[in-house]
């Protein structure tokens, strides 16, 4: 079959570079769009579901060819004109030419197809796709990157959401990595993602660098000053953070800056400076100094108050995230009496959130600065009922059991693991506690098939899949499905 395929791909002569006319038959994984060649699939990058495009050959392999559009022959009723001037360029919003209910209906088939053809599960009820309320303006958090190469950017072509071209070298950019080049940086003025007052910030931090003639860093001298900017809003409290990732500590720079960007934008509640000698293009500094504010700002999500450092993780869409936990909270149905394990909690959030339904949430993470801010965010919220405990989760569930004999055995038990999803060992482990419920918090449809489809063996039936927008704009979902014992 495979050879049938081979000499198919040779028989159609398709090559790198060369551009084809093809209709846009449906939408695939990772948020491309599926097209045939003679039979041949080729995923094209840039293209709605019922366009006529001509298409370049970019890569060709014995099953499939990938390419992107060069240009709209017919548009497809879902396609519409992106609002952001640096679309195809960017990177960031695959999805801002597809109108945002085709986004939706995407999406949603991408769950159910996920659900029946990974998970094997034809009768799950795979609930209507909870869509976020804001579909621009929607994020809590936006990391910048300054570089000594600028994306140059060409006029536009037409029709202009096909993207723009390289035209040759600037030594000073302030924005986002273009695709495939962490060696270069996009030049952007303006981001539909977080708000007006950050694009403010970061036109105010580019006018500060130029008018000074302070260089971005460079990678491959190892000198510079500016590496990142990044700015955190708590959208429920109104607090924001300025945090000006730097190669070299200097502070007559920061409060030179500090000074004009509080003045500019009263708004602005904290301002941190982070600085990272170190070669690697992390926004994570050696060391930090605060140079207006508390260095913290805080968000809040239901009733609770959190805390939020310039380095820790924390959901980037507020408001879709309420509406996430609060479905994990009803799937999980909590009585008074209940114990409950939130696997993979992170800072705690799931946790907290869920705190005053049960009488006991068992947290436990990988990454032991996320238990210390789940730790501070119970005492923050006078939370006494939750208890955080740093370790690997298949460890823990598996080897390094001790923890369990504190506690009484769960009633319910909350995962919401990586894009990666839970290790099979763990996953296991799930199985054999046979608890009466277990809610299963994804951002990836495909792992979640994969996981709840092994736990269908341990004589557990999944009750209901929830879709949930959390990122307009870019194919990724999240799910909350309730898995129940039989
Ligand atoms: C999708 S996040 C969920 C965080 C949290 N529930 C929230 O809503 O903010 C997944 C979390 O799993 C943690 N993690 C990854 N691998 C792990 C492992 N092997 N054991 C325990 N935690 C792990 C990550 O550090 C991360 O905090």
């Amino acid at each position: 079959m495979e050879q049938k395929k081979g000499s198919q791909l040779e028989q159609l002569k398709l090559h790198y570079g060369d551009v084809v006319e093809v209709n846009i038959e449906s939408t695939g994984f990772e948020g491309k769009s599926v097209a045939r060649v003679e039979g041949f699939v080729v995923f094209v990058e840039g293209a709605v579901e019922g366009d006529v495009v001509k298409a370049k050959i970019l890569k060709t392999k014995k099953k499939y060819a990938e390419a992107k559009v060069v240009e709209v022959l017919k548009p497809s009723p879902k396609r519409i004109e992106p609002r952001c001037s640096y679309f195809g360029t960017c990177g960031g919003c695959k999805w801002q030419h597809v109108d945002y209910k085709a986004q939706l209906q995407f999406k949603q088939q991408h769950v159910v197809d996920a659900i029946e053809r990974i998970g094997g599960m034809k009768d799950v009820p795979i609930l209507p796709i909870v869509a976020s309320d804001d579909i621009y303006f929607y994020r809590n958090k936006l990391e910048f990157s300054f570089s000594e190469k600028a994306w140059q950017v060409a006029p536009p072509p037409s029709p202009p959401q096909l993207g723009r071209g390289e035209r040759g070298g600037a030594d000073f950019a302030l924005g986002f990595h273009v695709p495939q080049r962490w060696d270069k940086v996009l030049d952007v003025h303006e981001c539909f993602l977080q708000s007006e007052l950050s694009n403010g910030i970061l036109n105010a931090v580019r006018e500060f660098a130029l008018a000074n003639t302070i260089p971005a860093y460079s990678q491959e001298t190892e000198s510079g000053y500016f590496r990142n900017l990044v700015i955190r809003e708590g959208k429920n409290t109104g607090d924001v953070m300025v945090n000006v990732v730097t190669f070299e500590d200097k502070p007559e720079i920061m409060a030179k800056l500090t000074a004009e960007l509080t003045k500019k934008f009263p708004e602005i509640t904290t301002v941190i400076n982070n600085v990272n000698q170190r070669k690697s293009q992390v926004a994570v500094g050696d060391f930090e100094k605060v140079y207006h504010g508390e260095g913290i700002i805080h968000d809040k999500i239901g009733d609770k108050l959190f805390q939020i450092s310039a380095n820790s993780f924390f959901q980037t869409n507020t408001k879709q995230t309420e509406k996430l936990y609060s479905l994990a909270k009803e799937f999980a149905g909590l009585k008074p009496t209940d114990v409950v394990y939130d696997l993979y909690c992170g800072t705690g959030s799931i946790a907290l959130y869920i705190s005053d339904a049960a009488k006991q949430v068992i947290g436990i993470e990988l990454v032991e600065s996320s238990i210390i801010n789940a730790r501070m965010n119970a005492e923050l919220n006078r939370v006494t009922n939750c208890e955080f405990i740093a370790g690997d989760l298949k460890e823990m569930l598996t080897k390094d059991v001790a923890w369990k004999e504190r506690f009484s055995h769960p009633d319910v038990i909350i995962v919401d693991p990586p894009r990666s999803g839970m290790h099979p060992k763990a996953v296991e482990e799930l199985g054999n506690l046979k608890v009466p419920a277990i809610v299963y918090v994804s951002c990836n449809p495909a792992t979640l098939a994969r996981d709840l489809q092994m736990l269908l063996t341990y004589g557990y039936a999944v009750e209901k899949v929830q879709p949930v927008d959390m990122f307009p704009h870019t194919y990724h979902i999240e799910c909350v499905a309730k898995v129940v014992l039989k």
